[in-house]
């Protein structure tokens, strides 16, 4: 190990990296510059504009106010691990099918939160989603397509969890009746 480094291990979207890092090194660069995932923005230097959010363990955290090392032992998804273009999560269908974004400076950071909002709050009201989305800044939409593009991904989601369910009843009454 370099003098001054220390290791740090953490599963990104499923796969565990490990690197030799500076004790100061923030998880975005950890993310950007170690991993190269440059998917996860860095809009600010005040933590402030949310760009740079990922899910931490399963939570919106914005990774330039995360040391690489407190994330050490976690496991990080950022927008390249929600899906791709074959299969896009249903959130990254909201935001092409109502047109969520302009420039896209913003997109991964807002995707990200909404992710965990509507995990949290699977059916949110618009105000929800807009107080849900307070933390991310976008200088671009006025937020109408990206409260819209949330609403969208709330009922594919709910349209998922409704197959998971018939689907489950199904196998419970084939299952019952042998
Ligand atoms: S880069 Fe702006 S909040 Fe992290
Ligand atoms: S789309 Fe440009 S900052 Fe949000």
């Amino acid at each position: 190990m370099e003098t001054g480094k220390v290791n740090v291990t953490i599963t990104v979207n499923g796969t565990r990296r490990s690197a030799e890092v500076e004790p100061r090194m923030l998880l975005v660069h950890f993310l950007r510059d170690q991993l190269g995932l440059v998917g996860t923005h860095i809009g600010c230097d005040t933590s402030q504009c949310g760009a740079c959010t990922v899910l931490l363990n399963g939570e919106a955290v914005k990774s330039c106010t995360v040391l690489a090392v407190q994330a050490d032992g976690s496991e990080v998804t950022t927008v390249e691990g929600l899906g791709d273009l074959e299969n896009l999560h249903p959130v990254q269908e909201g935001f092409w099918e109502k047109h969520g974004l302009q420039c896209g400076f913003c997109t991964p950071g807002v995707m990200m939160t909404a992710v965990e909002l509507l995990k949290q709050n699977p059916n949110p009201t618009e105000r929800e989603i807009r107080e849900g989305l307070e933390g991310v800044i976008c200088r671009c939409t006025g937020y109408q397509n990206i409260v819209r593009a949330v609403q969208y991904a709330a009922a594919r989601l709910a349209e998922e969890e409704g197959r998971r369910e018939a689907a489950a009843a199904g196998s419970d009454g084939t299952e019952g009746g042998r």
